[in-house]
C-alpha cells in the first residue's frame, strides 16, 4: 500500500493512528535534534517529524531528502507542539517510523512555491512542475468544477453530448484554418474545426434537438491574453426555438455556474443592449458595464468655435472621469502619450478639468470660453472635481480609441473590480460587415446566421443595414459567448452565400452537404457557444486564459515544453507528397 491517507486529510481526531503517506518533499528543516519534512500532494501538506534521539539513522536519512523527492513514510499521528494555522493539517504531525525514497528528483529549475522565482517561459517549459504549485492546481480544479456543473445543468434539461469530428473540411468562422495533410488522399487536406458549427446544425436536422459538447476548437489567428490557437467551447444547439428560448436557457447555465462555482446568486434577468446602442455608448460590442463613463457626443458644443481639429472631425466624443479633476499635468501628459501609442492610435487628446471653484481649465482654452466649457460639462453631466477627456476624428476610429481610453481609465481609477460580475446580452448584431481591403461583405458571425425576418426584404438592396438574429454574452467586458438563430431554408441560405460573394459552384463545393440537408426537413434551430477558457479565467478572477489550460501555447503559438511545432522528417514529407519550399 502506498498510502492510507492523502496529505491534506489528517486532523486531531486522527491522533494515535498508524498511517502511510506518499508524496513530494516540499521542504526539509534540520533543527539539530529534530528534522521536519513537509510532504505534499494535491490535497495538501503534512509535517513529518524525525527525532535524532529516538531514531538517529532514520533522521540522518531524512536529512538527505532533497526538494521534490518522492517518498513514502509510515508513522503515528501525534499532536504538534507549535501548531500551524495556515495548514489544514497544521494541528498534527507524523512521528515517522519508516521512510522509503520512491524516486529522487533533480533540483527543480524554479521553486515550487506560491511566490515562485520562475519566470513564465521557464515555468511553461517545465509546466509539469508548475502544475504542482497551488495556483495552477486551483485553476484546474475550478475548470473541472465548471465543466462538471455545465454537464449537470445541461443533462438535467435534456441536452445530449455528441462528439463531432476533428478532421473536417474548413468551417468559415473568420480565422485561418489549421490544416492536416492526408496520406491516403495525396495532395488533399483536412481542416481542424474552428468550431463544430455545421455538424451541430446537421444534428438538428437529425432530430437531436438539444445538443452540447465541451469541445476543442482550432483557429490560426493572432494570439492575445484571451486567445489560444486551440481553445475549448461549450458548444450548444437547440431545435424548435426562437432567440428568446436560447437566451433564457443559457442565461440559466451561466447563473447555475455562478451559483455552484462562485456562490454568487443572480436572480434578475441579465440586462440587454442592442449592438447599435453598445457601439454608441461604449464604442464596443462587449462593453464592461461595471462602471459608467458613457460616451457623450459633443459635436454641437465643440464645433465651429475655431478649433480646426474638432471642426474637421466627424465626431467629437467626451467621457467623464469622476473625481479625477485633480489629475496633475504629469498624469494628463501620460494619458495623452497613452492614447497616442500605435495600439490606440489617437492623434491627441483634449482635457477639461472641472475645478472645485466652478471654473474650467482645458488644454484648448485658446479656443473655448468658460461658458463653452460649461456647455460641454453639462452635456457630459460632469460635476466640480471631475475630468472630461475628449477625442475626435472618424466615427469608428474615435469610438474604438475612446473605448480603449475608457477601459484604461476604469483600471486606473479602480472601477473594474474582479469580484463584481456584470453580464450583458448584446443583441441585433449586423448580419454583414464590410471588408475594406477585399471590398466585399463578410458574415459578422458566420454565414449560417439568420437575418431578422423583418430585414430579409432589404438583403439585396441595403445589405449593410440588415440585422441578424445574433447575440453575444459579455461579462465584465469579455466576450464569453456568441450565437444565433440559424437559416434553415435552402433558398435563404443561397441568398446569403450570394451576398458573401460565393458563386453557386463555390457555395455548392463548400457547403453543398449542409444545403442538401436543409432539403430533408430541417427544423428551425439556433444555438450558442461559450469560450470555456474565458469563462474559467473570469470565474477565477484572472486575465489570461493560459493560466486555466493545463498545457497552453505561448504567444507565438508554441508549446515550449514539447517544442512544437517542429519539422518532420523527410520520409514523412515524402509519404504525404509534400515538399517544403522557403517562404518569400
Ligand atoms: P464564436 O466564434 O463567437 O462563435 O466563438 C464562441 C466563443 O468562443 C470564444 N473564443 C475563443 N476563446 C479562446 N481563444 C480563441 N481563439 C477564441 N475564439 C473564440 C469566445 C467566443 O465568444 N460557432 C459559433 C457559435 C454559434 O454560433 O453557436 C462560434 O464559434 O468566448
Amino acid at each position: 500500500m502506498h498510502r492510507s491517507h492523502t496529505n491534506g486529510e489528517l486532523r486531531l481526531k486522527d491522533l494515535g493512528k498508524e498511517v502511510t503517506l506518499s508524496g513530494w518533499v516540499q521542504k526539509a528543516r534540520d533543527l539539530g535534534g529534530m528534522t521536519f519534512v513537509d510532504i505534499r500532494d494535491r490535497y495538501g501538506i503534512t509535517q513529518l517529524a524525525f527525532n535524532m534521539d529516538i531514531n538517529p539513522s532514520l533522521c540522518e536519512e531524512a536529512r538527505t531528502l532533497g526538494r521534490e523527492y518522492v517518498i513514502k513514510v509510515r508513522g503515528k499521528v501525534i499532536e504538534r507542539s507549535s501548531k500551524n494555522k495556515q495548514l489544514s493539517t497544521g494541528d498534527v504531525e507524523i512521528d515517522v517510523t519508516n521512510l522509503e525514497i520512491l524516486n529522487a528528483s533533480k533540483i527543480p529549475p524554479f521553486t515550487i512555491e506560491d511566490e515562485t522565482d520562475g519566470g513564465e517561459e521557464l515555468r511553461m517549459q517545465y509546466r509539469y512542475l508548475d502544475l504542482r504549485r497551488n495556483q495552477p492546481r486551483k485553476n484546474l480544479e475550478l475548470r473541472h468544477k465548471m465543466s462538471l456543473e455545465t454537464r449537470k445543468y445541461l443533462d438535467e434539461i435534456n441536452f445530449m453530448e455528441v462528439e463531432t469530428p476533428y478532421l473536417i473540411k474548413s468551417t468559415p468562422e473568420g480565422a485561418r484554418d489549421f490544416v492536416v495533410p492526408s496520406r491516403m488522399n495525396p495532395g488533399q487536406f483536412y481542416a481542424l474545426p474552428q468550431s463544430p458549427q455545421t455538424f451541430k446544425q446537421l444534428l438538428m436536422v437529425s432530430g437531436y434537438d438539444r445538443y452540447y459538447q465541451i469541445v476543442k476548437c482550432f483557429r490560426d489567428e493572432d494570439l492575445r491574453a484571451d486567445r489560444q490557437p486551440e481553445f475549448t467551447q461549450i458548444d450548444c444547439e437547440m431545435a424548435f426555438v426562437e432567440q428568446e428560448d436560447v437566451l433564457n436557457t443559457f442565461e440559466g447555465l451561466i447563473k447555475h455556474l455562478f451559483s455552484t462555482v462562485r456562490g454568487v446568486e443572480i436572480s434578475e434577468h441579465f440586462p440587454r443592449m442592442t449592438y447599435d446602442e453598445a457601439m454608441e455608448k461604449y464604442g464596443s460590442d462587449k462593453p464592461d458595464i461595471r462602471f459608467g463613463m458613457e460616451f457623450n457626443y459633443l459635436n454641437s458644443e465643440a464645433q465651429n468655435k475655431g478649433f480646426s481639429v474638432f471642426d474637421q472631425a466627424e465626431v467629437v466624443l467626451g467621457i467623464v472621469a469622476q473625481g479625477a479633476g485633480d489629475y496633475s499635468r504629469k498624469q494628463l501628459d501620460k494619458l495623452v502619450d497613452w492614447v497616442k501609442r500605435p495600439q490606440v492610435g489617437a492623434k491627441g487628446m483634449v482635457y477639461v478639468k472641472c475645478n472645485q471653484d466652478g471654473t474650467y481649465k482645458s488644454s484648448v482654452d485658446k479656443f473655448y470660453s468658460q461658458e463653452n466649457l460649461s456647455d460641454w460639462a453639462s452635456k457630459c453631466g460632469a460635476a466640480q472635481g471631475d475630468l472630461i477627456l475628449v477625442l475626435s476624428g472618424g466615427l469608428d476610429d474615435t469610438r474604438r480609441q475612446m473605448n480603449e481610453l475608457r477601459l484604461h481609465l476604469g483600471n486606473e481609477l479602480g472601477l473594474r473590480d474582479p469580484s463584481v460580475y456584470k453580464p450583458l446580452w448584446v443583441l441585433d448584431f449586423p448580419l454583414l460587415e464590410w471588408d475594406e481591403e477585399k471590398a466585399r461583405f463578410h458574415a459578422m458571425h458566420h454565414p449560417f446566421t439568420s437575418p431578422k425576418p423583418t430585414d430579409i426584404e432589404g438583403m439585396e438592396d441595403n445589405p449593410g443595414a440588415v440585422r441578424a438574429n445574433a447575440y453575444d454574452l459579455a461579462i465584465n467586458g469579455v466576450e464569453v459567448g456568441g450565437g444565433s438563430i440559424r437559416i434553415h431554408d435552402r433558398t435563404l441560405q443561397s441568398r446569403m452565400f450570394d451576398l458573401l460573394g460565393f458563386t453557386k459552384e463555390e457555395a455548392e463545393a463548400q457547403f453543398g452537404f449542409l444545403m442538401s440537408a436543409f432539403e430533408y426537413g430541417a427544423p428551425p434551430h439556433g444555438g450558442i457557444a461559450f469560450g470555456f477558457d474565458r469563462l474559467c479565467s473570469l470565474f477565477g478572477g484572472q486575465e489570461s486564459i493560459r493560466d486555466f489550460i493545463a498545457f497552453p501555447k505561448n504567444n507565438s503559438g508554441r508549446d515550449v515544453m514539447i517544442d512544437a511545432p517542429s519539422s518532420i522528417d523527410k520520409q514523412q514529407l515524402t509519404e504525404l507528397g509534400l515538399k517544403i519550399s522557403p517562404l518569400d
